[in-house]
Order: structure tokens, then sequence, then C-alpha cells
């Protein structure tokens, strides 16, 4: 959750680190720091809050070093207070270090630092690291590694092999001024490589502006950077050959080119994402009389032999496109399909099921009890028969994060980078993710004909120019109701089949921006309680497109509105009926009620959006939130 930068070079580092933060504070945003190495000095500023604590602090202090690590804070261990802020030091504080993750061993370490005199001055687990590092200099506790040619590279070596739990660090010390160590284990940290300068981050958003070359540290290495190179070492001490990678993307895409905040201008970029999908999935070349399916999703159809059950595992925004995800294998694949709270899987799994592939979702491949999950699938099934061992799929938008150590086979969402802590376009790609593998299962099951994935493929195609049209013709609308509801304090959200997921990710979008409590429900479920809360205060947004379903919600919505509830409908344009049940009209195009999901929720972001930038807060980073959730 929290970010790491880092850099070593020929320029000053604060700028580049600040700039590097900033992209990064989507990650935790409680409390920021950094520290430098220069003249033989290590200097650390750090400040509680927002980044730009943090800025005015050092506008304050000219520092010309060129080395330098940062860190932004989600807080897991101890309160967000400046002294539990990072980066950590030692007690002579001669050693900094960052760190994203979790040292689960740290009390026991803690202790048994403390009684070899080792002064602790936080509450965090971090900060056992630099002690580590130093007691390996006051006592080194084994023989260093012949080949290693760097004694801090070995300091940290032989901490890091004494952490347990999940974690990139970066650690820098005043006594060895050419050099910055950065270490990956279960949590993302990625090189950059420019010319006599090398930069580390827990994302790539925090150096694409200096570099696209990059190299994505695996687990169990750590590296060392200097201004000459960069060398990578397993955590064994055996240095290992690696090849930095072209980034395909541009930073363009983590600024926000005039719109107010990220997420707008993601929930903007919306219909570009699904032509990118329709243009990467579909096989142009296909018609119904071919031989081979319409769709190319890279993955290889092993995965469907025998296939007799899907579970689907995710959290939060992910877990609701699997929802729909679910309703789409069911309906097109004819396929029995579940979903799990990954954070529930875990603790109480079913039984295993044979021939079963197991999907885990996450937009940021980083979250952690859907890797766990992942993890616990291919553990528990290993050694089983044939019919019973494990086929994982991933569907994220990071095919270079941490779900890719998990599952041999992934679908790339290619959402592009995503800032908005408010997960919107990378909602949209998991959909049409969904809408393709359930398309290729049909096919390759013959659950449908040719002629009926022609028809459907049909309609996905006119998606993009539809969501256009919603955001033309509502936005200016939805701008202006949404003054209405900012000092509303209860929103019901309600839909039913493949739009209740829909009604679910309308409720968190507004309580997770806007910090107003929503409620989303199934729609039929409203009489079996939630209607008590219902009253003149209490708006219902329901969502009541044509379909097998229809009239039931606007049976619902009436419910509702005998209650006095203020009713506000996303229905399909030109629907007369459904205009007359509504106070307020959301109306989107007509499109089959499968497909619907893509065009509902586009309304509901705008209306969360506008309701909490009406309100004044932090949309793209709201409080308590972070945008990978890499603890458990
Ligand atoms: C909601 C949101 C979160 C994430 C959840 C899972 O807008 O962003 O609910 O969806 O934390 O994250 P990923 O998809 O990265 O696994």
């Amino acid at each position: 959750m929290c970010g790491i930068v880092g850099y070593i070079g020929t320029q000053a580092a604060t700028e580049i680190m600040l700039a590097g933060l900033e992209k990064l504070e989507y990650r935790g945003y409680d409390s920021a720091g950094i520290a430098l190495v220069s003249e033989g000095e290590l200097d650390r500023v750090r400040a509680k809050g927002k980044l730009r604590n943090l800025r005015e602090k050092l506008e304050m202090q000219a520092n010309p070093a060129q080395l330098g690590i940062g860190h932004t804070r989600w807080a897991t261990h101890g309160k967000p207070e400046e002294h539990n802020a990072h980066p950590h030091t030692d007690t002579k504080k001669r050693i900094a270090v960052v760190q994203n993750g979790i040292i689960e061993n740290y009390r026991e370490l803690r202790e048994e630092l403390k009684k070899l005199g080792h002064e602790f001055l936080s509450e965090t687990d971090t900060e056992v690291i630099p002690h580590l590092i130093a007691e390996f200099f006051s006592n080194p506790p084994a023989p260093a590694h012949a080949h290693i040619p760097s004694l801090l590279l070995e300091a940290v070596r032989q901490a890091v092999m004494k952490l347990k739990g999940a974690f990139a660090i970066a650690v820098i010390s005043a006594d060895f001024p050419d050099e910055l160590i950065v270490v990956r284990q279960q949590a993302p940290l990625v090189i950059g490589f420019g010319q006599g300068e090398f930069f580390c981050a827990s994302d790539t958003p925090a150096i694409v502006q200096y570099t696209r070359a990059v190299l994505p540290l695996e687990n169990g290495e750590l590296a060392r950077l200097t201004p000459l190179g960069v060398e990578v070492y397993n955590f064994a001490g055996d240095r290992l050959k690696k090849t930095p990678r072209t980034l395909n993307w541009n930073p363009i895409l983590v600024e926000k080119q005039g719109f107010r905040h990220f997420m707008v201008k993601e929930i903007y970029e919306q219909p570009g994402v699904v032509r990118t999908c329709l243009e990467a999935y579909l096989n142009h070349q296909w018609n119904p009389d071919s031989d081979q399916s319409p769709i190319n999703l890279g993955i290889p159809t092993e995965l469907y032999s025998d296939l007799e059950h899907i579970q689907i595992v995710a959290c939060g925004t992910s877990w609701h496109a699997g929802l729909v995800g679910k309703y789409l294998l069911q309906e097109l694949a004819q396929i029995h399909t579940n979903i799990e709270y990954a954070s529930e899987f875990r603790y109480s799994p079913p039984p295993i099921t044979a021939n079963t592939l197991t999907i885990g979702i996450t937009q940021s491949g980083e979250t952690a009890d859907t890797l766990a999950a992942l993890a616990m699938v291919k553990e528990r099934r290993e050694n089983q028969p044939a019919k019973y061992q494990a086929k994982l799929l991933g569907i994220t938008n990071r095919v270079d994060s941490s779900l890719a150590s998990i599952v041999p086979d992934l679908i790339d969402t290619r959402a592009g980078i995503e800032i908005g802590v408010a997960a919107t376009k990378s909602f949209i790609a998991q959909l049409m993710a969904f809408y393709f593998l359930a398309l290729d299962l049909a096919y390759h099951r013959k659950t449908l004909s040719n002629v009926q994935i022609e028809e459907i493929i049909t309609e996905l195609r006119q998606l993009p120019a539809q969501i256009e049209i919603i955001l033309e013709s509502q936005e200016r609308y939805i701008e202006e109701l949404a003054h209405e509801f900012t000092e509303t304090t209860d929103f019901i959200f309600v839909g039913r089949g493949i739009n209740y997921p829909i009604a679910l990710e309308g409720a968190l979008k507004l309580k997770e921006i806007s910090y107003i409590h929503a409620e989303g429900y199934p729609s039929g479920e409203l009489k079996h309680g939630p209607i008590a809360l219902l009253d003149a205060k209490v708006p219902v947004v329901a969502i009541a497109m044509p379909g097998k379903v229809y009239e039931k919600t606007l049976s619902n919505a009436q419910e509702a509105k005998a209650r006095d509830s203020r009713l506000i409908g996303v229905i399909a344009m030109d629907d007369k009926e459904a205009a007359e049940t509504f106070d307020e009209l959301l109306p989107v195009p007509q499109v089959n009620e499968l497909l619907s999901p893509v065009l509902t929720v586009i309304p509901l972001q705008l209306l969360s959006y506008h309701i909490a930038a009406r309100r004044g807060l932090d949309v793209d980073q709201p409080r308590n939130l972070a945008k990978s959730v890499t603890v458990e």
C-alpha cells in the first residue's frame, strides 16, 4: 500500500523523489518522508499528512544530495504520526530505510535488538530493518558472502534473511554514499535505468517521466544501484543476469490533462478502453462460418477442457466485476460459477471441486487477499488426482504485478494505468474481459450458435459510442443533480440480475469518495428489511433497464416511492414507462440487458464523482484508502 522511490545519479534527488512520490500518493497518503545522503551525512525530513506538508518543509532547505529514498505511507503499524513516518534509521542515524509491506516477525526482532542496546523511536515494523543492518556492522552475524562486492549490500542481504513477511525495501547509508540497495519479497519494486542515473519505485508511474527502461525485481531478489550501474542478486547472494525492458506507455497517462481529477479523466477514458479491448481481443477475420473462435484472449484452451465449474476470487470493485462475470459465464457459457471475497475464501474455502477453473481478478495485481487465495488454491490442489489439479487464470490491469508470479495465464485488461483510487476504467475493462471470456467459452462449449455470438459481438462494438453518448448527454445534468445531494447522509442503490452488481458498485463508489453512507441491494430484497430505512431523506437509485427483470424492478422502485424516497432511475433512453416512475432520470442508450452493466455504471460513477467533488473532498485520494491493498 505504501509507495517507495529512490534515486542515485547526477541530479539533485529531492525534486525527483517528490515528483515520484506525487505519482505514488495513490498508494497511501497519511504521511511522507525522504532521506538524503551527501557529504558523508544522512539528512531525513518527514511530515504527517499529505505530501504537500513534506514539500513545504523541504522548501526551507536546499539539499544538493544526489542519492535519496522517499516514502508515502498508508499506516499499518503505528498511527499516522511523524515519528512513525518513513524513512526509519538506526540509532546512530547513519542508515535509512523505507519499506512497503509488513514485517510479520518484527516484535521478536525488536526485542532481540533492544537487548543488544538498540533504541526504537516508532511503533512501526519497519524500524527493525535499519537496526538489523547496523547490527551487521557492529557484530557481523555470519561471514560475508564471498562474491558480494559491497558491505552494505551484504548487510542488507543478511538482515533480509531474518525478515518474515511481504515487503519491498530501499536502503541508503551515509557511510556508503554511492549505493542504493533495494529488495523485493512479495511487494512490487521496479528499477529504472537512466544515463548515469538510476531510480527505484513501487510502481512505474513514479519514474516513467525519467525513463522507460525498467526492470521489475522478482520475489527473493535484491539489487545494488550505483552511479555506474545495477547489479541484481538472489537472497543466497548469487549474481543474476537481468535485462531491462522498455515500457510502452507514455508519461501523459499519469497527468491530469486538464481534468480536475484523475477520476473524471479516467471516467472519460472509458470509451477508449472499451475500443482497445475490442481491438485486442476480437478475432477480426472471424465470421459465423469460420471454424475458429471469434475471441483471441491469448490463453491456452486447455484451461477450458472438461471444465465443470468456475470459481472467482476478488475484492472490492473487482469482486463486483466478478459478479457480473458470474452472470455472463452462467448465462452465455452455461457453466456453474461461484464468486467469493478473497478475504473470506482464505479462511473458509469451499470443498475442492473437480475440473474447476479459478479466476483471480485484481486490477493492481497486488491485492494481498486475492494473491493469497490463489496461492492457497494452488497449494490445496497440489498432489491431487488430475481432475482436481489447479487451473488458474488471472485478470489484471498490471501484467507485471505479483499476480503474474502466482498464476500461469493472465488476461491483460489494458485499461492503462489508473491513478484515481476509486476504480472506474479498470472496472469497465474487467467487464470486457468477462464478456470475451464468456463468449470464448460459449464458442468452445457450443452453448451459443455462431450467429448468436456474432449478434453479441455486434452489440459489443457499439458500446464505446454508447458510453460517449452518456458522457456527452449526462454530465452537465448529473453535475447539477449532485448539488442537491451534498448534505444527504444515506443512499440506497438497487438493481436486479446482471445489474445487481452495478447497484453494489454505485454504492461503493459513492461511499468511498463522498463518505456518504450507501448500500446496494438486489431490488427484490428491499422489502425484506432495508425498506425500513426509507423516507424522504433517503434517495433510492434504481437500475431499471429493459430485460427480464424490468417490470419487477419498476415495481420495487414504486415500493420505495410509496415510502417518500426520492427516486433516481438509470433507465433506457426513450423508455416512457420508466420515465414516469422516477423523479430523476439518468438515461443510457437502449442495449441488450446482458451488456447493460457497461453503460449503467457510467452515470453512477459520474454521480458519485460530482457529489464528492461538490463536497470539496479529495476525490482521487479518499481518506483511509489505498490503490493497492498489499496487506491482509
Ligand atoms: C474501489 C476500489 C477497491 C478495489 C479493491 C481491490 O473503487 O478501488 O474496492 O477494487 O481494493 O483492488 P484490486 O482490483 O487491485 O485487487
